[in-house]
């Protein structure tokens, strides 16, 4: 097998999904008769270079990360200029992998089926979703507890992909979960708002010389 990933992170330098993608090609490559290319999108041309790069091979995988509970507007671009190959697309094997902030898998859904339906058309086969939250921190720390359990799912992931030529649904639900948080003790919820709020958001907005009291303006409530 040969497959095609496509990274539509639009960040210049280190990102989260090529962290991602970077252990699910080491469980892809645990047996070596598989080759694989990646290409980056992250500018007009590549976006573009994408669409054809995409019609020509035979199994892709496109990555991105959840922007707004929906993607990049590059990605958008992308599949807008996949727009001549509808219905050309027959024996293509095409699945993506989406990875965000937020913990559950609720927020991708939308988007899944979407990707699903941009599938039927373009007349491919459409082979399955990762779905992960929680990914904000891996530029910042690989081998912190949650880090290191959500790069282990996605290295067996690519691993039994490389084995069967496809995703398991069952692995992959197994590996979004959860997909609704459990609902939270009100005033531990109270408390740790507050300290994300006070530690981590106040630093930010300081650092990046925000105006606090007129983020809380509200000029057509007055
Ligand atoms: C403009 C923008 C919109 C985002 N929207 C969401 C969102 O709707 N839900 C979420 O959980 N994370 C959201 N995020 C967080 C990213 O999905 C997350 O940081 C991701 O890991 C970034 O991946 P990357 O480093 O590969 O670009 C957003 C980030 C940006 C910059």
């Amino acid at each position: 097998m040969k497959l095609l990933i496509i990274n539509g992170s639009p960040k210049l330098g280190k990102n989260n999904t090529s962290i991602l993608l970077d252990k699910f090609i080491s469980g892809f490559n645990e047996k070596s008769d598989k080759t694989f290319q990646i290409y980056r999108m992250n500018t007009n041309e590549t976006y573009q270079n994408a669409a054809k790069i995409f019609f020509e091979a035979d199994n892709v995988l496109i990555a991105f990360p959840l922007y707004s509970y929906s993607m990049p507007a590059g990605v958008k671009l992308f599949i807008e200029a996949l727009e001549p190959y509808i219905k050309k697309c027959h024996g293509k094997k095409v699945g993506f992998l989406i990875q965000y902030g937020f913990e559950e898998a609720t927020h991708a859904r939308p988007l899944e089926k979407y990707l699903a339906s941009i599938c039927k058309i373009l007349e491919c086969e459409y082979m399955g979703t990762i779905i992960r939250g929680g990914c904000d921190g891996l530029c910042r720390g690989q081998q912190i507890g949650r880090a290191r359990k959500i790069l282990q799912g996605i290295y067996e992931i690519g691993r039994d992909f490389g084995t069967s030529g496809k995703f398991d649904q069952d692995q992959l639900d197994h590996y979004s979960a959860p997909e609704i948080q459990k609902k939270m003790n009100p005033l531990l919820a109270k408390i740790i708002f507050w300290a994300i709020n006070k530690f981590y958001w106040e630093r930010a907005f300081k650092k990046n010389g925000v105006n606090l009291k007129e983020s809380f303006a509200k000029p057509y409530g007055q």
